[in-house]
């Protein structure tokens, strides 16, 4: 029986990969230099590692450093034949790189994405022709931007620090690549009407226009969907479970309890810790709850003192544990010792009796974690199991330690998404709260995470 549930979890997984139409696709991007196409590659595949679609990112300026390290502006004049024909090669390497990887079968590529500038019609009739031998579909994501200060911008956060300057004085390192922008604008083709047989998105102004052109499978709508709701403004999320709960202290799982004691003492104190973590003046926060007691009471104080809008989410709600709910591990592990067992073999994919998975929480937080792309700062005030989705999104934990993470009570995590990744601070508030965290192999009801150099699981 246990068992089973593993594999109606694990099947149920195939459905998910499998709503992609199986089809293969290579994304691919295009836009001079600075556009945020690294940017969005990265994010792309980090959202669809985290929905357990296998991804992977081409960069063909990774191929061209293999021979040509540190090159200066003049490499890219398009009259530079030399210049020319190292990156032809480059981009050659990383497309054939690419179609073996879609072509192993121990890697089961659904996504790659192609990350260059591909910024002639020639280089894109190429590329699609490729992938139309390889019976691979293409989707050309176009960055346009012609915000000359955003540009500067990105040149300073990013581009100093590549690797194709490193050591060098950062102004001047800012000039050589504004002058290899102009010289990708020699040659640089918008993608255009004679384009229309391709399917394309076009995001103008970091997605303030956005024009969509022939999208026809639902991995591709998805996408397209997550890319457009991109945006670069800074801003925060916060991230909290619920105070201690009452049926924390008994060491219960799920159920609708209400916040302990310290649990009400630590909503008191969340309006100063989310003060103390750093909000800029006049910052707008809207604050989310799922709709269970503990988050609502949780955030009660938090939107009384600062008045900020609250929104319930379903989607919030604790992992479903079924016929466990309201258990204790130990009677969990009394009651149903298979599916102990398989739960801690399996974690990520385990699906209580009548219940959920991790895997089928990630499903239905996807809704969530595009309203967040969409959104600027946000508070979440939820639960263990679905904190952990929504963390692993942000910092691309792998499905296999999700499960097992440590994300204590009484704490609350401010995430500030970076150019290349997302910052992480944690504000301990000074309220003593139960661990509710488990590893593998013990049913205690209170354990503490063991240190980084005693983890087993
Ligand atoms: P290159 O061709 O040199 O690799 P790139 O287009 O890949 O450049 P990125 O390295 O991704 O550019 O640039 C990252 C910077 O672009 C960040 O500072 C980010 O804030 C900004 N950015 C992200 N999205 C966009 C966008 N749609 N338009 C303009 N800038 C963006
Ligand atoms: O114990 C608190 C709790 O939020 C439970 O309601 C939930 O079942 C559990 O944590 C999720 O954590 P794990 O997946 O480690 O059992």
């Amino acid at each position: 029986m246990s068992t089973g549930s593993v594999i109606r979890s694990q099947e149920q997984h195939k459905v998910f990969v499998a709503s992609s139409d199986e089809s293969r696709i290579c994304v691919v991007m295009v836009g001079l230099p600075a556009r945020g196409k690294s940017l969005i590659a990265g994010k792309a595949m980090r959202y669809l590692a985290w929905v357990g679609i296998p991804a992977k990112v081409f960069n063909v300026g990774t191929y061209r450093r293999s021979n040509t390290p540190q090159p200066q502006a003049t490499f890219f004049d398009p009259h530079n034949e030399e210049g020319e024909r190292m990156r032809r090669a480059a981009a050659e390497m990383a497309v054939a790189d690419m179609i073996n990887w879609f072509h192993d079968d121990t890697q089961k590529g659904v996504v790659a994405i192609l990350d260059a500038t591909n910024s002639t019609k020639d280089r894109r009739k190429w590329i699609y022709e490729r992938c139309r031998d390889a019976d691979i579909e293409t989707l050309f994501v176009e960055s346009i931007c012609d915000d000359e200060d955003l540009i500067m911008n990105n040149i300073l956060e990013v581009k100093t620090d590549s690797p194709d300057y490193k050591g060098q004085d950062p102004e001047l390192a800012a000039l050589d690549f504004r002058k290899r922008i102009r010289n990708y604008e020699k040659v640089y083709e918008t993608i255009d009407d004679h384009e229309k047989q391709y399917t394309y998105v076009k995001l103008i102004n970091v997605g303030s226009t956005v024009i969509i052109n022939q999208i026809k499978d639902y991995l591709s709508s998805r996408l397209v969907y997550y890319i457009q709701n991109l945006h670069i403004k800074p801003r925060s999320i916060w991230l909290s479970r619920h105070g201690e709960s009452e049926y924390n202290l008994t060491g219960k799982i799920g159920g609708d309890s209400n916040i302990s004691e310290r649990g009400e003492a630590y909503a008191r104190a969340l309006p100063s810790l989310l003060r103390k973590s750093g909000v800029p003046p006049n910052t707008k926060i809207v604050i989310w709850t799922s709709t269970l007691k503990r988050t609502i009471q949780t955030a009660r104080h938090l939107k009384a003192e600062t008045g900020f809008e609250k929104l319930e989410w379903k989607a919030l709600d604790e992992l479903d544990s079924g016929v466990c709910d309201g258990l204790t591990y130990e009677e969990i592990a009394d009651k149903y010792p298979e599916d102990f067992k398989a739960r801690d073999d399996d974690k990520y994919n385990y699906r209580y009796r009548g219940g959920e998975s991790y895997r089928d929480v990630v499903i239905r937080l996807e809704p969530i974690i595009m309203e967040l792309e969409r959104s600027e700062n946000v508070i979440i005030v939820t639960h263990q199991a679905v904190l952990r989705c929504i963390y692993s999104y942000f910092l691309n934990v792998p499905q296999e330690k999700s499960p097992w993470m440590e994300v204590p009570l009484h704490t609350l995590i401010k995430l500030t998404p970076r150019a290349y990744g997302t910052e992480e601070k944690r504000f301990k508030a000074d309220i003593p709260a139960v661990s509710t965290w488990r590893g593998k192999g013990t049913s205690a009801k209170h354990q503490e995470f063991p240190a980084e150099n005693e983890k087993g699981a």
